[in-house]
């Protein structure tokens, strides 16, 4: 089967990683994809957004037999509606509109949650500076703040001042640093607890479920720093327990299936809280894979992930599934995976681009160089991003998978002794598990 993969990140390198072991791939192509994708199944195309009639052209073109959606945007402009109108008979990994809007609106996902009696943290909207300037004095802190629409990451504050909140408040709604996406915002209670992201490939009907991973979303060290998109993944998480991952199936992934007939990819994001009384609350729903979770997730799923995607579209196929209690889980394999995100200094805030860039040759198979926001000029490797790159390396556990990856990341220092000083990355992933 000829495949089309959207997006350019860290996870969509790892997604094609994976793809390219199916014998069910003949060919994959990756629309835009980055310097360190393939280049011969690279489009040299903008990113897909809103716009899909060249999208359109290149599937009947090309032959494709399956679309997978990367990222967000096209999704949430309803790029599988686009395609299944167009070629009722081609496979789209990605839910529709309606179930994208889980993540294309804060708003819209916050009253779902609320009607369905998901557990998440109380909030409010407000739809201007003055809504919001009066509902800030019932609020706790810290307060979370979130434009309502997509922000590439960047959406979410978090507030331990009112004045600091206020400040955020005037640059969402007067200076429109978000433009559309903060036209509403949700003030929501912050959630103290561990995090976890669970994935759960979807078809309708029953979900599978991803090994748990761990995101660090902070930009340095011992969580300090601002948010980003993240800056690291270790999976598999042990935080979550069996029993837990039975209440998040039935009571937070079946209501999503059941109200949007959702399919591809659910992304729960979840606040592990054991004091609390269902133990875990949803922080977040995305429409696909998490970034960086997913590029140390893919290097322990066993099977084929062509397969996987195509089942979620109703591709008549079937495959070993592992049942506990009333989770199934696609199988994976022992160990551990761990990455860091190689960033430009600055990110998310501004940061530096055209930084050049190199890395040292790679001589273990259980090492990954992953790109992100990197191009090739010249034959040369420059940062075009924020996130650059991404180092993923397994190990039999979290603390052989750690020292792969940072005596790696210490190379990539002494390989780059001019620009180093530019790049930047956390050196705690994993950190606390590796005992
Ligand atoms: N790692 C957070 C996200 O993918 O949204």
């Amino acid at each position: 089967m000829r495949i089309l993969l959207l997006g350019s990140g860290g996870r969509e390198h790892a997604l094609y990683l994976k793809l390219r072991e199916s014998p069910l791939a003949e060919k994959i192509f990756v629309w835009p994809g980055n310097a360190l994708i393939a280049r011969e199944d690279r489009v040299n195309a903008p990113a897909v957004v809103d716009n899909f009639s060249a999208l359109e052209a290149f599937i009947e073109r090309e032959k494709i037999g399956l679309t997978i959606v990367g990222n967000e945007a096209p999704l949430v402009h309803g790029v599988r509606d686009a395609l299944k109108a167009k070629f009722p008979g081609h496979y789209v990994f990605g839910p529709d509109k309606r179930g994208a809007q889980l993540e294309g609106s804060k708003v819209f996902s916050d009253a779902f949650m609320r009607e369905a009696k998901i557990p998440h943290g109380e909030s409010a909207v407000a739809r201007s500076l003055g809504e919001a300037l009066e509902l800030l004095p019932q609020q706790s802190l810290p307060l979370v703040i979130k434009a309502d629409g997509l922000a590439a990451g960047k959406g979410v504050s978090i507030h331990h001042d009112i004045e600091g909140a206020k400040e955020k408040l005037e640059e969402i709604f007067i200076a429109r640093t978000f433009g559309e996406s903060g036209s509403r915002v949700l003030l929501q209670k912050f959630l103290k607890g561990q995090e976890a992201s669970l994935f759960a490939l979807v078809d309708g009907k029953d979900a599978l479920l991803l090994p748990t991973a761990q995101d660090y979303k902070r930009a340095l060290d011992n969580d300090a720093g601002e948010n980003t998109g993240g800056m690291g993944a270790y999976a598999p998480s042990t935080d979550l327990t069996d029993e837990q991952k039975d209440f998040v199936r039935t009571h937070i992934i079946q209501p999503v299936i059941d109200r949007f007939e959702y399919r591809g990819l659910l992304y729960v994001g979840l606040m592990i809280q054991s004091e609390a009384k269902d133990g875990v609350a949803v922080v977040e729903f995305n429409c696909r894979f998490g970034d960086p979770e997913t590029q140390s997730i893919l290097p322990l799923l066993e099977g084929d992930l062509v397969e996987y995607l195509l089942w979620t579209d109703n591709f008549d196929v079937k495959f070993p599934i592992m049942q506990y209690g009333e989770t199934l889980r696609l199988p994976h394999r022992r160990g551990a995976c761990v990455n860091a995100v190689i960033a430009a200094k600055g990110y998310p805030a501004a940061f530096e681009k055209n930084i050049p860039l190199s890395f040292p040759e790679n001589k273990n198979r259980n090492l990954q160089i992953i790109g992100a926001g990197i191009e090739e000029r010249d034959g040369h490797l420059i940062s075009t991003g924020g996130r650059v790159a991404n180092i993923v390396a397994y190990g039999k556990d979290v603390a052989e998978a750690r020292q792969i990856l940072y005596a790696y990341l210490e190379d990539f220092k002494n390989c780059n002794a001019k620009t180093r000083e530019k790049f930047y990355w956390r050196s705690d992933i994993a950190q606390m598990r590796q005992a």
